[in-house]
């Protein structure tokens, strides 16, 4: 039988430093982790970046996300994580990635950059919905400017 599927949202500050090319390697592992061990959890999910923050979207049972979320909030590349929300979910809405990215060049992560600098990262003024859909809505546009 399967689990029922939940969702948790978080975000966190970035504490990568250095020039662009570094950061850009840390990311690209990041990413190279959640894409091994993503599929062997049954995790999928989506992670936007800008120069600050980070915002991530994990979908799965809920065992699964605690396992890999504890793994995640000890990474010292990042701080300050605050769970937006962790709930039921009725279907999966990155089933495709074991983890999509948005980068600093997508329109999403201006947005994102837009809401954490008016809220001054306080987690009462961002809500796990606003960034989840922000998420969803901009991966359907990359999604279909892609091909
Ligand atoms: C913002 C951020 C998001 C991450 N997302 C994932 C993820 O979705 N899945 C994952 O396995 N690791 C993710 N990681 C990496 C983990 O923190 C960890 O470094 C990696 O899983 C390797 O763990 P290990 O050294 O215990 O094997 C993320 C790290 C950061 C900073």
């Amino acid at each position: 039988m399967n689990a029922p599927l939940f969702r948790l949202v978080y975000i966190s500050r970035n504490e990568i430093s250095g020039d662009e090319a570094t950061v850009r390697r840390e990311i690209d592992q990041i990413l190279a982790s959640a894409r091994v061990k993503n599929p062997i959890e049954n995790i999928t999910g989506a992670l936007m970046f800008n120069a600050g923050c980070f915002a991530q979207v994990l979908e799965g049972s809920h065992d699964e996300i605690q396992n890999t979320f504890e793994r995640i909030q000890c990474d010292p590349r990042h701080s300050h994580v605050v769970i937006l929300a962790f709930e039921p979910a009725s279907e999966r809405s990155f089933s495709n990635w074991s983890m999509a990215y948005l980068g600093t060049n997508s329109n999403a992560s201006a947005k994102f950059g837009d809401i954490t600098n008016k809220s001054g990262f306080d987690p009462a003024l961002l809500e796990g919905d606003h960034i989840f859909d922000l998420l969803k809505e901009h991966l359907i546009e990359a999604e279909s400017t892609s091909h």
